[in-house]
């Protein structure tokens, strides 16, 4: 009984999966600027997730586990669109049977936990380490490994700045170079430039690098970020020149942050790979120096983090930097940007009844960690399909009483997708208070 039971879940389960008419995911490069034309037309509001860094410890290991909590808070979140700034796989050294291996256990995990938001992409430097496994990466991906497209009022440009050594001049490391990918008539300097004379209410422009290293500001012998200031800096005057709204990065596995003028700079490393650092700049935490709390130290160009002793690298780590795990939800409200930098475990669904596509009635609570109110727009339920639709409700249990009372902001059904005769996904937008949990009720009408 219970077998047949098993098997006729995971039927359903596949029928999710191949009926879904919304199925969403990987946005191949070259088919970025149809995508952003159909689906930003006109959006004056949307959001976008950017994460990354999400590779292995080590070649053979299996994706980090952080990967998938961060996944599926997207797909609980429901922006726009996510974009992953590189490092999806360990990628060195590696045979091309077993690079797409791993891209193959990164994307089976892009649509277990996240198949409903589509997902853009850099290349970085373990996904392209070499000509063999770029050509893989290109297969995968898309065959521009440079491309801009325009969503909604905001302009987006990807570069890449981890081309295979063998394709670079002598000397020639991670950075800004003028290489064509052979998709654009011009190489990638010459077309950076021109794009970013288009206008837009913002531009934000992806790179896998940091413009701001905090583990190596002052470059030097192995930066881990641009290979020389030079470099650094042609790019940086034409992001500034632009004043673009943002570049966004990772490479390095930290957070960080840094602005001049009104351009952002984000370095968001902390997608699952091992994390560089110690946790925090300042006060010398995990640094076998201190920890020295009376000492606040702010600015990074005078006074040092700490060093991470131990790492294989002498690592400066300014304050303000943080090596945890993390991600960006960036909102773009008509003329207003606002970044918020999100810790897994942000959210978390307890589903206590149903979801089974078969029960009338489910139920989950849905807890929020965090200190501020969110909109989740992706809580979703299997149900069996109705005609007569669906009703949903939401509750908070008071502090004192701990009994039920009507949830503060009532939950809405956004979408009812018909996967069979038998069967619907319902997706449910869910407002929950900081550091609070509310509970969603769902039924059959
Ligand atoms: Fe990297």
């Amino acid at each position: 009984m219970k077998r047949s039971f098993t098997w006729v879940f995971a039927g359903m389960l596949v029928a999710v999966f191949l009926v879904d008419s919304a199925f969403a995911g990987i946005i191949q490069t070259d088919e970025a600027k149809k995508w952003a034309s159909e689906n930003g037309k006109a959006r004056q509001s949307f959001s976008f997730i950017v994460f990354g860094d999400n590779r292995p410890t080590s070649p053979t290991r299996p994706l980090p586990e952080v990967l998938d909590i961060i996944l599926k808070e997207i797909s609980l979140i429901r922006p726009d669109f996510a974009v992953n700034i590189g490092d999806l796989i360990w990628g060195y050294f590696g045979t091309p049977k077993q690079a797409r291996d791993e891209f193959s256990a990164f994307t089976k995990r892009v649509y277990k936990y996240t198949p409903d938001v589509d997902m853009l992409f850099v290349a970085g430097n373990h996904d392209t380490p070499s000509e063999e496994i770029q050509r893989i990466y290109r297969e995968l991906f898309g065959q521009k490994l440079y491309y801009n497209f325009t969503f909604g009022n905001s302009h987006f440009v990807m570069i890449d700045t981890n081309f295979p050594r063998s394709l670079l001049e002598k000397g020639q490391k991670y950075g800004f170079y003028n290489v064509n990918d052979g998709e654009h008539e011009l190489a990638m300097v010459d077309w950076t430039k021109k794009v970013l004379g288009q206008n837009a209410e913002h531009t934000f422009v992806f790179g896998h690098v940091p413009v701001f290293s905090a583990l190596t500001p002052h470059f030097g012998e192995h930066p881990k970020s641009f290979t020389t200031r030079g470099n650094r800096d042609d790019l940086l005057k034409f992001l500034l020149e632009k004043k673009i709204s943002a570049y966004f990065a990772g490479h390095e596995h930290i957070f960080y942050a840094q602005s001049v003028g009104e351009t952002k700079f984000f370095t968001l490393g902390g997608g699952g790979a091992p994390l560089y650092g110690p946790t925090t700049g300042g006060y010398s935490i995990n640094t076998g120096e201190g920890p020295d709390y009376k000492t606040l130290k702010s600015d990074p160009e005078v006074e040092h983090g700490g060093h991470a002793k131990g790492h294989h690298y002498d690592l400066h780590f300014p304050a303000g930097a943080l090596s945890i795990f993390s991600y960006m939800l960036v909102t773009v409200d008509r003329d207003k940007v606002s970044y918020n930098l999100m810790v897994p475990h942000s959210f978390e669904v307890t589903y206590l009844k149903g979801n089974d596509g078969l029960s009338v009635e489910s139920s989950a609570v849905i807890a929020n960690t965090t200190p501020y109110e969110w909109t989740l727009r992706g809580v979703t339920f299997l149900m069996p399909y109705s005609e007569g639709g669906y009703e949903v409700s939401g509750s908070h249990v008071g502090f004192r009483d701990w009994k039920a009372k009507p949830a503060k902001v009532a939950p809405e059904i956004l979408e009812v997708e018909k996967v069979s005769d038998s069967l619907a996904k319902v997706r449910v937008m869910a407002t929950i208070p900081g550091s609070n949990s509310i509970d969603v009720f769902l039924k059959v009408k």
